[in-house]
């Protein structure tokens, strides 16, 4: 019988035996599994596991800083290499969705290649895959990580192997495993979140300012999430399987804060209720939260006068807007 201690000590075990004492790399996200990846692999070859979390500037806000320290915490050995510069010009005047992935895909490739080729011994690439990643059409998460991360996209002079510990493993069954190993609740319960990041949630062109005007939107709506307290005592924040904002960067509407009339964009709050993001239903969140939401979002995000919510399921949508 499958159990979070069982599954914690066998793997622990076979990782042992696997790996020996040979050095491995893994690339962090800062997501649920490739946290709970590197946990498993720190408990079984501590120091011969380097981790690689690349900043691409279009995480959310102070994500980068917090989930590093999150990471200390955790006696992880990380190297954090800020890329946003780079990025950020290499995306320069791009509004198409998929331009917009290609560009994110072979930057970060070619950012945590630089960074693994310094590993010079190293054997191994372990990824946080787990079991829907590996039905490849049925993920698109899974697919977008594998072009990331897989190892044809590596320096082939390092000919690595690849270790996936979680591969046969749900999400819910990480998370169990994330809380076997002492992880971190806000690590274990947070939402998925795409590897291109907020880039796909700015609709039309990216800049540094447009992504600090969504930064600051978002944090507000998913801080509130985690403090809205729900009747059994749980929070929002862990009701729903996703939730983000979206700018509306291309839209301008009509305002008036105090006697000046504004001219802003709007922003979408997107939450869906999923089992595996294949379908999603948009999330029937609690009238005073969404009130509490767009009020916050609206007096203290400039560059922001607007506050939408997505009543759309998937399909016929999908739950992010690019
Ligand atoms: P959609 O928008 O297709 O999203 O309904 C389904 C799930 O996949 C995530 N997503 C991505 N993840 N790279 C990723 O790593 C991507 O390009 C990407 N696009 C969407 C999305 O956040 C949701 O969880």
């Amino acid at each position: 019988e499958w159990s979070p201690a069982s599954f914690v000590e066998s793997t622990v075990e076979e990782l042992k035996a696997q790996l020996g004492n040979d050095r491995v790399i893994l690339g962090l996200s800062g997501g649920v599994d490739s946290s709970v990846c590197a946990t498993l692999l720190n408990k079984a070859i501590g120091k011969n596991l380097t981790c690689i979390f690349v900043d691409h500037g279009m995480l959310r806000k102070n994500e980068f800083a917090k989930v590093m320290e999150a990471y200390s915490g955790l006696g992880l050995n990380v190297i954090g290499v800020d890329a946003s510069e780079k990025f950020f010009k290499d995306l320069e005047g791009v509004s198409d969705p998929e331009t917009k992935r290609k560009i994110i895909g072979r930057d970060f490739v070619e950012v945590f290649n630089a960074e693994a080729k310094k590993i010079v011994d190293a054997k191994w690439l372990a990824q946080g895959t787990i079991y829907p990643d590996r039905i490849e059409s049925l993920s698109i998460t899974g697919m977008v990580i594998k072009s990331h991360h897989n190892v044809g996209g590596l320096p082939k002079e390092m000919k690595l192997q690849l270790c996936e510990p979680l591969q046969w493993l749900f999400k819910d069954e990480v998370r169990r495993v994330g809380r076997q190993l002492q992880m971190p609740e806000r690590l274990i319960n947070r939402h998925p979140f795409p590897g291109p990041g907020l880039a796909v949630r700015i609709l039309g062109d990216i800049t540094r300012e447009k992504v600090r005007i969504l930064q600051d939107a978002d944090d507000i709506y998913i801080e509130e999430m985690h403090n809205y307290v729900c009747e059994d005592g749980d929070a929002l924040y862990n009701k729903v399987w996703q939730a983000g904002t979206v700018l509306l960067s291309t839209i301008r509407s009509v305002g008036v804060m105090g006697d000046e009339r504004t001219y802003e964009h709007p922003v979408a709050l997107r939450a869906v209720t999923s089992m595996d993001a294949m379908t999603a239903d948009w999330a029937h969140l609690p009238y005073d939260f969404m009130a509490k939401v767009s009020n916050e979002i609206i007096n203290k995000v400039k560059g922001v006068n607007r506050v939408c919510y997505d009543i759309s399921s998937k399909p016929p949508s999908t739950i992010e807007w690019e």
